[in-house]
């Protein structure tokens, strides 16, 4: 029983499968040559995460595969409804990255509200001749602490999110046209936890509350941040995007920088993923992170777990 994962798994993950009895083989396969190697091999679970494209010509021309498995959340690359009416099992982990990517919001925004992005890039070139300059410079930071933070999307990774802001003294308000009420349980590393309800607000009025954004939706058609929204902000906001390239209009985003009323940007994704447009690549006020929201030790651990027992009660 041979599991390919195309895309790499974690060491946790292959040693669970190979507990139950699967081989698991790590090879990278071409694109082109998958179909061929997943026949010749007689695969029956292929894992993939962004990278692998697995579509119908695949599903319809390797008889031997039983399982597709995404390591992590967005099936775009994933023919998913048609290989599920040929009778595939299609499977994903949506929750083993959520703490990781929250995580990275905030190290967005903590970099962002003592202008850290910009420090890191000119400490090295003039921090020893202008020392005193760029002290002056990258003075007059702010605290996180006391401030608003609006979570667009309030699903796994919203409310991890919110968790944190939350235990550092935020206030948290959210707006998610699909979640009405929600409760959010904030534990602590001795076991105690407090629980916060909370209620959906428009969309406009947490643009206009919010002192912080932080984006967790889905793909979507339109974009949820464009001129319009960025007109209502409070001035000064700053404003996160590690959901998915194109929820944020980019270009409307270094207007909204350039005229003041974006303080800062993090980004982990970009509309035009992998190639972000250079404008945006080396803007002064943008954080930077090449879409590793996903990309601990343990999120990658918690997603070759739960790949493996998935495929554990699916194929054994
Ligand atoms: N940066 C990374 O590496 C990384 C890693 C994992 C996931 N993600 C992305 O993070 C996003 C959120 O993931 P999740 O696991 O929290 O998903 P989720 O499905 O748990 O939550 C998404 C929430 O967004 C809400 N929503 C949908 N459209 C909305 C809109 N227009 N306005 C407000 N809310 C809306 C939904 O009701 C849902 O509650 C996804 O886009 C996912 O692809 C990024």
């Amino acid at each position: 029983m041979k599991i390919l994962a195309n895309d790499g798994i974690s060491k946790r993950g292959i040693e669970d499968l190979e507990a139950a009895g699967f081989e698991v083989i790590t090879t990278t396969v071409a694109q082109d040559q998958l179909e061929n190697f997943i026949n010749e091999n007689k695969i029956i679970g292929l894992l993939v995460r962004s990278a692998t494209q697995v579509r119908k010509d695949i599903i319809d021309n390797c008889p031997s595969l039983k399982l597709i498995g995404r390591g992590g959340v967005g099936m775009d690359n994933i023919d998913v409804a048609y290989a599920k009416e040929q009778g595939l099992h299609v499977i994903n982990t949506p929750a083993a990255s959520s703490e990781s990517v929250a995580e990275l919001v905030f190290a967005h925004l903590f970099g962002g509200v003592r202008f850290l992005y910009d420090a890191n890039r000119n400490m090295p070139l003039e921090g020893d001749s202008k020392f005193k300059q760029l002290k002056k410079a990258y003075a007059g930071g702010s605290e996180l602490r006391g401030k608003t933070l609006g979570v667009i999307g309030f699903g796994r990774i919203g409310r991890a999110t919110a968790k944190i802001a939350l235990g550092i003294g935020m206030k948290v308000i959210y707006s998610d046209p699909f979640i009405d009420k929600a409760s959010v349980m904030v534990d602590f590393y001795d076991g105690q936890s407090v629980s916060f309800d909370f209620e959906s607000v428009s969309k406009a009025e947490l643009l206009q509350n919010a002192d912080f954004i932080s984006l967790h939706v889905p793909a979507q058609k339109d974009y949820v941040i464009g001129n319009d929204e960025f007109n209502i902000m409070k001035d000064g906001v700053g404003i996160v995007n590690a959901a998915r390239g194109g929820v944020i209009d980019e270009v409307a985003l270094v207007g909204a920088l350039e005229e003041g009323k974006v303080s800062f940007a993090g980004l982990d994704v970009y509309e035009s993923e992998p190639k972000p447009e250079i404008k945006i690549l080396m803007h002064p006020q943008i954080s930077l992170s090449p879409h590793i929201g996903a990309a601990t030790d343990e999120a990658q651990d918690r997603i070759g777990s739960e790949l493996a027992s998935q495929i554990i009660s699916l194929l054994k």
